[in-house]
């Protein structure tokens, strides 16, 4: 197959970076990077290939964990089994940030439960002036938020990863009184709620279930912003349509003020509405 220049220039390169990265196979690594991203050119296996995807999918495994990537908020994820696929329904707390609170230059900002980091980088793409930081506790979702913070910062996008329990509030004690915005797609569902197979077979429970009302994890965010919001810091938390209510109540016990449930429409689909509660650390 005749390569371009541009591509011959990038292959180059690709060589001298893999040899300076200490890879130890690197002529055959470089061929099977060129094959998968350059070539593309062997069909028939190509073919192969596909059929097998496709069948994966009729057996309901996610696409992302077949394709093995995801695109978010014009991001680029990379996604896989063990972590749960970011949904785009999530973007409608990106909507409402851009519509809402002024957040000053400098001001800290917690993605917790951040799965592949896809909110909490979302908003560090659009806001390159703020500090994000995404906090997982999961060891295999972890290891996928690292590779999307260091993949990302090659594109200039600058975000923290911080492996912590959101239940163990003693780990978050640096951030006390210093948050301006904490967001969360926090795992909401009811533990006996029936799901597509997608989410109740080939995601891990513990990013999907939360306790018999589905709202287990969501009191311990709200509990813990409470903690480390400063004073007039924002609270955002995706969740059910019909937990609404519920989770306004949460809110308003914990002197949350401004309180708001935002249903989006635009981002819902047959697998889900789009559903968010925000609200104002104002004590
Ligand atoms: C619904 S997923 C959302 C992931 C990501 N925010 C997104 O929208 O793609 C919830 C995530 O919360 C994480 N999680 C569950 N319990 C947690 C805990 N106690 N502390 C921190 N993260 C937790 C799960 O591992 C999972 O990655």
């Amino acid at each position: 197959m005749s390569l371009t220049d541009r591509e011959q220039l990038a292959i180059d390169q690709a060589r001298v970076l893999l040899r300076e990265s200490g890879v130890w196979d690197l002529e055959d690594d470089l061929s099977c990077l060129i094959d998968r991203y350059i070539e593309r050119a062997n069909k028939n296996r190509a073919l192969d290939e596909f059929m097998l995807a496709v069948k994966e999918r009729c057996n309901r495994i996610p696409l992302g964990h077949i394709v093995g990537t995801v695109e978010f908020d014009s991001m680029p994820l990379v996604v896989g089994s063990g972590v749960f696929i970011p949904r785009h329904h999530s973007k409608v707390i990106h909507k409402w940030l851009e519509a809402s609170p002024v957040l000053k230059s400098g001001t800290i900002v917690l993605d917790l439960c951040a799965g592949s980091g896809a909110i909490g980088l979302a908003i560090a793409r659009r806001r390159p002036d703020l500090k994000v930081t995404c906090v997982e506790v999961d060891e295999i979702a972890i290891q996928y938020l690292k590779r999307n913070v260091d993949r990302l910062a090659n594109l200039g996008i600058q975000a923290n990863h911080m492996q912590a329990d959101i239940l163990n509030t003693r780990a978050f004690t640096q951030f006390k009184n210093q948050v301006g915005l904490i967001v969360a797609n926090p795992p909401y569902v009811p533990q006996f709620q029936e799901l597509l197979p997608e989410w109740s077979n080939h995601h891990p429970k513990a990013s999907v279930y939360s306790g018999t009302d589905g709202l287990e994890l969501i009191r311990q965010i709200i509990l813990l912003a409470s903690e480390l919001l400063s004073l007039e810091g924002w609270l955002a938390i995706e969740h059910g349509e019909e937990q609404a209510i519920a989770v306004r109540d949460l809110f308003e016990q914990r002197g949350f003020t401004n309180t708001q449930t935002i249903i989006d429409k635009e981002t819902s689909d047959a697998s889900g509405s789009s559903v968010m509660t925000t609200g104002c650390k104002s004590y």
